[in-house]
């Protein structure tokens, strides 16, 4: 985790849970001008405060730190919403099928957006008996290179990984309708639908 509780975020978290700043300050155990220093940025809360104040705002003590409120809806969860994070720094490819904090190397990772195919990232879907064979226009040079490639129907995942000096290729199940994603380490997340 890369930041401590901020006040901007107890702030608007009590403001959601439609608390005062008295009604927030009982809960904990404090004065409500104590409330009123942390949002006003002229305080933080004691680390001992932390367990407390989240379970006073009805959230995680990982989304209070890091000022996000997420809602798990993973019952219902369909997987071609899922999301892909990679690691900038040591190319770590995490895949969630709902929203989540991810941190990798320290740092936290935003869920990555796919963008449609470009003339530089284009794709090629052949038929190869059952299969189907994936070919990206890519270069494979160690600076520059397609990281992985996956596959996702609405209950499954196929992920290859790829490596600089290898080929921007491989072999997919492409069962269903889905949506082809592959990730280039310097351009992002690309996909198209199938
Ligand atoms: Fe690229």
């Amino acid at each position: 985790m890369n930041t401590y509780v901020t006040g901007v975020t107890i702030k608007q978290l009590r403001e959601k849970q439609q608390l005062t700043q008295a009604q927030l300050a009982e809960k904990i155990g404090v004065s409500s001008k104590t409330v009123s220093k942390w949002e006003t940025g002229k305080g933080l809360p004691d680390i001992t405060l932390l367990h407390p104040l989240a379970q006073a705002l009805g959230i995680s003590l990982i989304e209070l730190m890091n000022g996000e409120h997420i809602t798990n809806r993973n019952i219902s969860a369909n997987m071609l919403r899922c999301k892909f994070y990679v690691c900038p720094l040591c190319g770590n490819i995490i895949h969630s099928t709902g929203s989540a904090v991810i941190s990798c190397c320290g740092i936290t990772l935003p869920p990555l957006e796919a963008e449609e195919a470009d003339g530089d990232h284009s794709i090629t879907v052949e038929n190869v008996e059952d299969e189907h064979f994936i070919t990206v226009h890519h270069p494979m040079t160690k600076d520059h290179f397609i990281s992985f490639v996956a596959f996702v129907t609405s209950d499954r995942i196929q992920l290859v990984k790829l490596y600089p000096e290898g080929n921007a290729e491989t072999r997919l199940q492409l069962r269903g309708m889905g949506r082809l994603y592959y990730y280039c380490n310097r351009h992002g997340l690309f996909h198209k639908k199938k």
